[in-house]
């Protein structure tokens, strides 16, 4: 694992996640080539702040890796046999998601503890989270004004926090786990600057004032979750100023217990964007670790799409 190379980080949380699990040292090997050295110092960071995390997870490091693999074997692997079967997720109501997933508090744990370790070791994340830190946060403006809806483990969110130019930053999920699991990751971090955190379902968020406005949202890995991605941007729009920026992070082709509606890729993504009203500035697709995405397209394997949409002026 040469590309980890002074990286210590990175280095460690590859290395025990290989010695736990040894079959999956060539993925993880396959995930890491190829990512750019911009990516790779993110990944670095990102891999950093899951170690300050890991003591404080009862069972430590060996826990959060337990939980990565019950991600991938456990939670990932029976509903990818279920796509490969039928070409459908296994589910398609919020309401099953949410009785399966977000009321259920021990699955919802694992589940996000897995996703945090994701977003270092698949490749689509960790460009996908790259992306979050090196494009969107720096086109936000000095005092600006920053939501992410469902920050689950709430990693991006310190990230925000961390940028240290923004004056307000604040973050809904419908999931009181994850609200608990951000508001904890966030004091363990040593995040002083207030972060407004708030159980709160995005359908039923009340009409913004003009003063609640935000210069920027981000919904990533939300929209495949809900069964009305076009009126979820055109409900989060509504809190963005004119001109604000809006990234989406959606995986294509990526079956999950909570994933209820299927994005066929960028494209796909995109236009949901556009029907939503929003005007979009940059878009790229990231395949899934040891693939292309020529390949990952034609065989329908999981692609990350991000998305950077403006609300017209
Ligand atoms: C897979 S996590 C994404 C975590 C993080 N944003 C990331 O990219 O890794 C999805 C989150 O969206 C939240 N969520 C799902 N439906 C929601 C809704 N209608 N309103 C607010 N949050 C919602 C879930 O509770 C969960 O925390």
């Amino acid at each position: 694992m040469t590309e980890t190379g002074s990286r210590v980080a990175l280095r460690t949380i590859t290395e025990t996640v290989g010695t736990a699990w040894p079959e999956h040292q060539g993925f993880i090997a396959k995930s890491l080539a190829g990512r750019s050295d911009a990516v790779l110092d993110v990944s670095e960071r990102l891999s950093d702040a899951i170690l300050k995390l890991a003591p404080d997870i009862e069972g430590g490091l060996p826990a959060l890796v337990a939980d990565y693999r019950f991600l991938c074997e456990e939670i990932v692997l029976p509903e990818e046999m279920h796509f490969r079967r039928y070409d459908s997720y296994r589910l398609s109501r919020f309401e099953d998601a949410n009785r399966e997933c977000y009321a259920n508090a021990p699955f919802m744990n694992r589940y996000m503890n897995g996703l945090l370790l994701s977003d270092v070791l698949w490749s689509n994340h960790a460009h996908a989270f790259a992306y979050f830190v090196d494009h969107y946060l720096p086109r936000l403006p000095a005092g600006g004004r920053h939501l992410e809806i469902g920050p689950g483990h709430g990693l991006l969110l310190y990230f925000a926090a961390a940028s240290g130019h923004l004056s307000r930053i604040a973050a809904w999920d419908v999931s009181p786990t994850s609200i608990a699991k951000t508001r904890h990751a966030l004091d363990l971090l040593g995040v002083t600057a207030p972060v407004e955190l708030t159980l709160q379902d995005l359908f039923a968020a009340a009409a913004p004032g003009e003063d609640a406005l935000f210069d920027g949202i981000v919904m990533s890995e939300i929209l495949e979750h809900l069964e009305q991605p076009v009126a979820a941007l055109q409900s989060a729009a509504r809190w963005l100023a004119p001109g604000g920026l809006l990234w989406i992070n959606v995986p294509a082709n990526s079956p999950a217990p909570d994933h209820i509606f299927l994005f066929e890729g960028l494209d796909h993504a995109q236009a949901i964007a556009r029907e939503a009203g929003l005007e979009v500035i940059d878009a790229v697709a990231f395949p899934m670790s040891g693939t292309t995405l020529a390949r990952a397209e034609k065989h329908k394997l999981s692609i990350s799409c991000s998305v950077l949409a403006r609300r017209p002026g």
